[in-house]
């Protein structure tokens, strides 16, 4: 269980941490780190020229993680700009690894130890230019993502540029609603408290439909590339534990039709001609505030 009784969802997940699978798994980009990292770079040069920018620019990574590989890659391609950077992670072991990475010159790193789904704790960095999301929207139920989607529109100024790679549901599948607690353990799986969504107008459903899990067919591929890559058994299991208990993707459409209600223009990116196995289910977005 990647949750303690006291703790946040993923607060003390070993996954994530020294010993865990997730390094392994960024290492053979599996989920398409190098391909987002290419279309960072250049949906970041687009907006770039498009633009007055400032030469320096204020750059917010949520859920950063120990390695924040795609958003140090992109500041390290603009090396005429300077980069002031807040790493944010609700897991102090990510922090302490991310505090140690080596950024690029042009880079002022901040990191600090916090929750992605509550603004109110680290807000007084922004607002940004930039903010950058990797891997973390698919722990949501929609009412979360219209949260998520409002602070973005509070914390990225006007013309600032979202960018988010994720997790997505191919849209063959039905969508299949996270459960609002862990069914063997009861604790809840709640991103946002109930009260706090309600009180921004986004209510929970009271009786969602049930539909299948269709994730059977994203642990097929994914537990055959961990494999056939060397993986060993026991980070292969708490990969799939941890997808199977946190894991309930919403497909690209459904979030950039959420951020394009939020006063944000869209743009998806897929990668079907990649040669990664897990292609079909990882995505980039885009989003420029326009409102
Ligand atoms: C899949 S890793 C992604 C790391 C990095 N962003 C990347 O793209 O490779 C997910 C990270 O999210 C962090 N995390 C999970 N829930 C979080 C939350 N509510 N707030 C902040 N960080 C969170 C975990 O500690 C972990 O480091």
């Amino acid at each position: 269980m990647t949750r303690t009784s006291t703790g946040k969802p993923m607060q003390h997940a070993r996954v994530f941490s020294k010993g865990g699978s997730y390094q392994e798994i960024v290492d053979s980009d599996m989920l398409l780190h190098k391909e987002v990292i290419a279309t960072a770079i250049s949906s970041l040069s687009n907006w770039l020229k498009s633009d007055q920018q400032p030469a320096m620019l204020r750059i917010l990574d949520l859920a950063c993680g120990g390695l924040p590989i795609v958003p140090s890659a992109l500041m390290k391609a603009f090396p005429d700009r300077h980069f002031d950077y807040c790493g944010i992670d609700i897991n102090s072991d990510q922090i302490a690894d991310a505090k140690s990475h080596k950024f690029s010159p042009n880079v002022t790193p901040r990191l600090m130890q916090g929750d992605s789904w509550d603004p109110s704790t680290w807000s007084d960095c922004g607002p940004f230019d930039i903010v950058y999301i990797g891997l973390n929207i698919h722990h949501a139920v929609p009412e979360e993502l219209e949260y998520l989607a409002q602070q973005l529109h509070t914390l990225i100024r006007m013309g600032g540029i979202f960018i988010n790679h994720d997790f997505f549901r191919p849209t063959k599948y039905p969508y299949l609603r996270r459960p609002d607690h862990d069914p063997k353990t009861g604790i809840s799986l709640s991103l946002i408290s109930p009260e706090r969504l309600k009180r921004a107008g986004y209510p929970l459903p009271q009786n969602p439909p049930q539909t299948p899990d269709w994730r059977e067919n994203f642990f097929k591929p994914y537990i055959k590339t961990m494999k056939d890559r060397g993986m060993p058994q026991s980070m292969i299991d708490m990969t799939v534990q941890h997808v199977s208990e946190h894991d309930y993707p919403v497909t690209t459409s459904e979030w950039a039709k959420i951020l394009s209600q939020h006063g944000f223009s869209t743009q998806e990116y897929a990668y079907p001609n990649s040669h990664e196995p897990l292609r079909d289910f990882f995505d980039t977005v885009v989003a420029t505030r326009i409102k």
